[in-house]
């Protein structure tokens, strides 16, 4: 975070950190919305949350705290400032109001959605639950709040192993992502079922008993992007590389890398890997905010992947969010105290 208090020490602060990684002039240009941001930040007595996978020159000028899901929901929900802004997208935010409602809880963009957090409805875990009765239902935390108060423990990427060893339960339905679902039943030790889909006809194939974990067909749509041949590609030329992925991408990706974890636990990685060059597979902007914080590592990346939900956000919109009070996140109570239910479980557990 910037320690500037007058423009100019704005705009030395941030030439410094992203030298080389963003354009001269688009730092100019920023620092002069960050300087205003900052400035009336303390005048509304708000804070912002920013999510790894903020561009770099927002990241790493305007936020209070950076970090991941997990790290931000525990931060929204002990933060006292009377306005969360929440630069990440919709269900995050929603996060922070299911945490800490007496606060305005500010997503600066109309729109910024989840591939994931889509391809859910509060109507199809209540039929999942019908077809497996008793099984309790775990649900990531990339999902509405209306999704979340059918749900009876979220959890996150950090987290996932950890709040499936901590149910009483054998079986466990995991939503939605079908990706993270079989990279955790890997870690845990389940037999997993997913649903085929035909149109809107979901069909699970529960011939074989054998099974002890039921996912869903979610996807994220930029991690589904990467490929085995990518990191075979990449190994090819750079023998010695680290290969890191987020755990949303394919289990055959994940078992290809060296590494899989939250974007918190990415980055912590990067940072005392024995090994000169890293690729990282996630959204590329986190890779920007890397590269200009552990300067000495050599990044490769793929880097036309992009997440176009997070690249709502921007620097003119956070300015604008804190101007006028928008986007406000609004959540139906009973919603809300259903869904703060199975978050506040997640955090319990630690
Ligand atoms: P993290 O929980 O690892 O921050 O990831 C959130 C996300 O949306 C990744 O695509
Ligand atoms: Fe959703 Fe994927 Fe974007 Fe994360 S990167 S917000 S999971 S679409």
């Amino acid at each position: 975070m910037l320690t500037a208090t007058t423009l100019e020490q704005t705009r030395e602060e941030m030439h410094e950190i992203l030298r080389g990684i963003v354009p001269e002039v688009e730092i100019d240009y920023k620092a002069e919305i960050a300087f205003e941001i900052n400035k009336l930040k303390k005048e509304k007595n708000a804070i912002i949350l920013g999510h790894n996978y903020m561009e770099p020159a927002l990241f790493h000028s305007i936020p209070d705290h950076v970090g991941d899901s997990l790290g931000l929901s525990r931060i929204a929900a002990k933060a006292d400032a009377d306005i969360i802004i929440f630069c990440g997208v919709e269900f995050m935010a929603e996060t922070a109001k299911i945490l800490n409602p007496t606060k305005t809880v500010l997503l600066p963009a109309a729109k910024a959605g989840c591939s994931l957090a889509a391809s859910i409805t509060a109507q199809d875990v209540r039929n999942l639950k019908a077809k497996f009765p008793g099984v309790p239902v775990v649900t990531y935390i990339n999902t509405y709040a209306d999704v979340k108060a059918e749900t009876d423990i979220c959890c996150t990427s950090g987290n996932a192993a950890a709040v499936i060893n901590s149910l009483d339960s054998d079986s466990v339905i995991f939503l939605p992502d079908e990706y993270l679902a079989r990279n955790v039943a890997e870690q845990t030790g389940k037999n997993i079922i997913v649903p085929t889909t035909n149109g809107a006809n979901v069909t699970f194939d529960t011939s074989n008993p054998d099974f002890n974990m039921i996912g869903w067909h979610g996807k994220c749509e930029v991690h589904d992007k990467f490929s085995v041949e990518d990191i075979q590609n990449i190994r090819l030329q750079f023998p010695d590389v680290a290969v890191v992925s987020h755990p949303e991408c394919s289990p055959e990706v994940v078992q290809a890398s060296d590494f899989a974890g939250s974007t918190k636990e990415m980055i912590n990685y990067v940072k005392d890997v024995d090994a000169e060059r890293y690729l990282l597979l996630t959204e590329c902007s986190m890779g920007d905010n890397i590269a200009a914080a552990i300067p000495e590592k050599d990044m490769l990346r793929l880097c036309s992947v992009r997440c176009p939900h997070m690249n709502q956000i921007t620097m003119e919109e956070t300015l604008d969010a804190l101007r006028y009070n928008q986007y406000e996140i609004h959540i139906d109570e009973d919603i809300r105290q259903r869904a703060a239910q199975s978050v506040e479980r997640m955090i319990a557990i630690g």
